[in-house]
């Protein structure tokens, strides 16, 4: 049964909204502002992120008339509004009274004052700073009826080197390794390179372009960490709310796939998910692509918490300052990307930003309301008409995504690909393996969860665990005792060759799935650019592939113990042995794939995996090249959404809805209720 959880349930809409920053503009700008949000519908705004020096102008003179002047302004009628904590950007008094609060890079230089993310999350000064302010705008707002969301700072991001981060850091090793100094250094194998420590006070930070770069548990600790102070400081910041602004959701804007932080462990702390998107189509060599990535991310955000809506808390309504070119949307276009990210769940659609500022980094940045302050712009027009069919979709927010199949895509992972030596010195290309394995789902109009190695899986049929590998141990008993209970998995080459430290696992590459995947591994060739090997399917299997496949990059040397195998090498030294081996495992099977193989195959071999486990398509037709088909479900309804990522006119045959034909970039929603065709689940 699904339960419709909205994300506030005093704005039961799709919100329409965006980033406010009143603080650049005299009043009478605010004025026409509120009338211009009437106009496109505007449901909510955001604002304070980056107001601190307007908030608190010196340090312990507060002044929110201003802010209680805009708040007015804004709610009359039922106009709602997020609040962001400003810790993103701290005025210049703070910087100059205390610089010990800005932030230290890897070369160990404190920088100056200025642009933003520029603090030290360990100073106890700048805690204390931020942890007032918050605790101001929380007794003077907190619980003002119209408040829905707090959000927290902006994008946090990056690390610090200051002494006090190493001290913490140094403090966090002794956590993780029960205050034993031998366990760390049999763990970072340290006598390599006679690296051994003989006191906590001896570790420091690894980071170029001056500190250690050779222990990779080090490394892939040192992002752990990082990622655990960061959530520190937003318990910090966050505290005051949970006396002074209880029951109001809270919710940080996340950057889909960015590396350096790990944000599920933010997402346990938070109330919903929201995330930052700039997909430039226009930019990229495929416009396809970008909205497979693009639809990647989505799903990955969404599935930090999967049976909950979230909030696309930033898009642009035109271009982005700092695109390469900054080209703009296409007419539709806009429209197209705000269904997209609707039909991969999200609840709200917010824009970056809604005035264009007059001046400083982002000046020329696209907005709903541009320097002309005209209403009758080409931009400001597609925002007013998409502000009227959100008001229509009155049936949509609180309903989810669904999926029967998850991707395992984990950060932690991804740190020990990125520090591992080898097999290849350049970008190893982990997340873009994740995306190939996704697109084949994606156009095959199925929806996935994106996971990582510490989620639930039993709620799933089908599992792809690309390049897995650097394994945790929770993970390798959760995969076989998925595989035992009929789960079916797919991995494949590079997977299960180090530990959480980084230490190849005792028996060698695979040694804890050897049992599962009934395979094990004897070397990898890296192969060069350009070169490549053939994977050949041989007769009669059940994973929907024939004849011969192109490999390329990784090509794994296997033995196969109790696995079948069901394609093999077609050249070079080892023709002949196995690429492609399947392991019934309990009353599961386990897929290997040994080779990065062509798009083709992925797309073969996982939708066949699909419908053999009988994966549940977001529409019952198979779908026209670029047309992409999601569903979302609430407890008695069913919205199925068609987007037409192309640049012609597509018509999709279905047996329920008949002829549904797409122009350039279009969209649209089909509704139906599940009570009457007796489907409700
Ligand atoms: C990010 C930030 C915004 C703004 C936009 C510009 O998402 O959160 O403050 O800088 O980028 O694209």
């Amino acid at each position: 049964m699904f339960n419709r959880r909205l994300i506030n349930p005093k704005l039961p809409s799709i919100w329409h909204g965006g980033d406010y920053s009143p603080e650049q503009w005299p009043t009478e700008v605010w004025d026409e502002d509120v009338r211009l949000m009437q106009l496109t519908r505007f449901t909510v705004a955001t604002m304070g992120m980056f107001a601190w020096a307007r908030m608190e102008p010196e340090e312990g003179r507060f002044d929110f008339d201003w802010l209680d002047d805009v708040v007015d302004r804004l709610t009359k009628g039922s106009r709602c509004f997020i609040l962001g904590t400003p810790s993103a950007a701290p005025p210049a008094w703070l910087s100059k009274k205390y610089p010990e609060t800005l932030r230290t890079g890897a070369d160990g230089v404190r920088r100056g004052h200025g642009n933003r993310v520029n603090f030290n999350w360990a100073s106890p000064i700048y805690r204390e700073k931020c942890q007032e302010i918050v605790r101001r705008m929380a007794a003077r707002y907190g619980a003002h009826p119209n408040l829905v969301a707090w959000h927290f700072s902006n994008e946090y991001g990056g690390e610090d080197y200051s002494e006090q981060s190493k001290a913490a850091f140094r403090q966090w090793l002794r956590r993780k390794f029960a205050n034993d100094l031998d366990a760390l250094n049999h763990a970072y194998w340290s006598a390599f390179w006679s690296h051994t420590y003989g006191d906590w006070d001896e570790i420091d930070p690894p980071g170029q372009p001056y500190g250690e770069s050779a222990v990779n548990g080090l490394t892939v600790d040192w992002m752990r960490f990082n990622t655990d102070q960061a959530v520190d400081f937003m318990l910090h910041e966050a505290e005051p709310l949970r006396t002074l602004s209880p029951g109001v959701p809270v919710t940080t804007n996340m950057m889909g796939t960015y590396p350096g932080l790990d944000y599920r462990r933010f997402a346990r702390h938070l109330d919903f998910i929201s995330w930052d998107s700039y997909p430039a189509p226009h930019a990229s060599h495929s416009a396809a692509e970008t909205w497979v990535a693009t639809g990647f991310k989505h799903d990955l955000m969404r599935s930090l918490k999967p049976d909950a809506p979230w909030l696309l808390m930033e898009y642009t309504p035109s271009s982005a300052n700092w695109y390469d070119h900054m080209t703009l949307k296409r007419p539709g276009m806009h429209r197209f990307e705000s269904y997209h990210a609707l039909a991969h769940g999200a609840d709200g659609l917010q824009y970056f930003q809604w005035r264009q500022s007059r001046g400083c980094a982002e000046q020329f940045h696209g907005a709903v309301v541009s320097h002309s302050g005209a209403e009758n712009t080409r931009v400001f027009n597609e925002i007013l008409e998409l502000g009227k069919e959100l008001e229509g979709l009155t049936d949509l927010p609180g309903s989810l995504v669904k999926s029967d199949i998850a991707i395992v895509f984990d950060w932690e992972n991804r740190w020990a690909l990125d520090a591992a030596c080898g097999p290849v010195r350049a970008e190893k290309g982990y997340e873009q393996t994740c995306i190939d394995h996704y697109k084949a789902f994606y156009n095959g109009g199925y929806a996935v969860d994106i996971v990582g190695m510490d989620d639930d899986l039993s709620r799933y049929r089908l599992v792809v665990a690309p390049m897995a590998y650097s394994l945790r141990p929770g993970f390798v008993d959760r995969l076989h005792r998925y595989v035992e209970d009929g789960g079916v998995l797919l991995t494949t080459y590079l997977s299960g060759w180090v530990d959480e430290n980084s230490l190849v696992f005792e028996g060698g590459f695979l040694a804890p799935l050897r049992k599962l995947l009934g395979i094990w591994s004897e070397e990898l060739d890296a192969l060069q650019p350009g070169q490549g090997n053939r994977l050949e399917v041989l007769d009669r299997n059940d994973l929907g592939v024939e004849g011969r496949f192109e490999a390329r990059d990784f090509c794994e040397l296997i033995h196969t113990e109790t696995a079948e195998v069901w394609g093999v090498f077609k050249d070079d030294f080892y023709a002949g042995r196995p690429a492609l081996t399947e392991n019934r495992y309990g009353r599961g099977s386990a897929v290997y794939v040994g080779a990065r193989m062509e798009q083709g195959f992925l797309d073969k071999i996982l939708l066949h995996l699909a419908r053999r486990v009988g994966a549940e398509a977001s529409i019952d037709v198979a779908l026209p090249q670029g047309v992409i088909a999601r569903l979302r479900k609430s407890t008695d309804r069913a919205f199925h959404f068609l987007l037409n990522s192309g640049s012609s006119r597509v018509t999709v045959n279905s047996p329920t809805w008949g002829q549904i034909h797409l122009g350039p970039f279009d969209a649209t929603m089909l509704e139906r209720s599940l009570a009457i065709l007796g489907e409700v689940r």
